[in-house]
């Protein structure tokens, strides 16, 4: 197979997976500085059941404001546009893939609980290591392994063999995936979001996010996606289908991170592992979230 033979293969299907009003419109204000987010906010209120979701969560103890946030608006006031851009993005992304989409191989809520913990740390992580900040770091961490979910869906055999060969041979999929599809999902993943027109460090994080130092121009998202991934992994938050044992600061993306970065050098990772410990449950409860009806 190659990727012409994946893409062919989806497109005749006819089933080509589409996101919903509210997670269409972050993704295409997505790095865009001067972008009206008010429009998001207003997206989330068209939709009844995304507003309730996204209600129950900002009245959660995560966020210490029990009973207090009655509308969108005031969810907005209290905890800012980011959060709650952020909050909806993963539920309604969540919601739109949780239907039969991405067929039985995989564990889809361990996979959504990895995707959504690797967008809260990309975005920390952007804060914490005081980076420049692309404004796609969230969406890109969350659909970072979107090609994945392709595989699985319209080749459920082969993508399992992938499944058992990575377990094996104790690889990520990632490594193994071209023996078998002669593509992976990163560069799957390049395609459909290129199909949904999404902006292009986006696009590129999503593509080169095993291969950071390939990304060019955008290499810092794909970077702190990729580190984010790994961190992901080490915390074992959710599984997304790789067995991999890993050393952050050994990491090459960690490399090309300090060399544009220079502060980072200084940085006491064992106290940034720590502060990192907090996105683990939010993860888990917007996974969770998201995958109800
Ligand atoms: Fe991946
Ligand atoms: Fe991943």
């Amino acid at each position: 197979m190659s990727l012409e033979r994946v893409v062919e293969v989806i497109e005749r299907s006819g089933e080509l997976p589409t996101i919903g009003a509210v997670a269409a419109e972050v993704m295409r204000l997505a790095g865009d500085p001067s972008a009206d987010f008010g429009k998001v906010a207003a997206a989330v209120e068209n939709d009844p059941s995304l507003a309730a979701k996204v209600l129950r969560l900002a009245n959660s103890p995560f966020y210490g404001l029990r009973g207090e946030v009655a509308s969108v608006e005031r969810a907005v006031a209290l905890l800012g546009m980011a959060q709650v851009r952020n909050i909806a993005l993963s539920l309604s992304l969540i919601r739109d893939f949780s239907g039969s989409y991405g067929g039985e191989t995989f564990r889809w809520d361990r996979f959504w609980e990895h995707s959504a913990g690797v967008a809260l740390i990309a975005e920390t992580m952007t804060r914490l290591l005081r980076l420049p900040v692309s404004g796609t770091e969230y969406a890109a961490g969350l659909l970072h392994d979107v090609g994945k979910i392709l595989l699985g869906h319209h080749f459920p055999q082969e993508f399992g063999r992938c499944l058992d060969l990575a377990a094996r041979r104790q690889v990520s999929l990632w490594e193994v995936e071209p023996e078998v599809f002669g593509t992976h999902h990163a560069e799957l993943g390049g395609w459909i979001a290129e199909r949904w027109g999404f902006p292009t460090p986006l696009r590129s994080a999503i593509r080169y996010h095993h291969e950071p130092s390939d990304a060019g121009e955008e290499h810092e998202v794909a970077a702190v996606v990729h580190l984010a991934d790994l961190f992901a992994k080490v915390k074992q938050i959710g599984f997304g289908g790789d067995r991999v044992a890993v050393c952050f600061s050994d990491d090459p993306a960690w490399a090309l991170l300090v060399e544009r970065q220079p502060h980072l050098e200084d940085l006491d990772l064992a106290r940034f592992t720590l502060q990192l410990d907090q996105e683990v449950e939010m993860a888990r409860a917007l996974a969770k979230l998201g995958r109800e009806p």
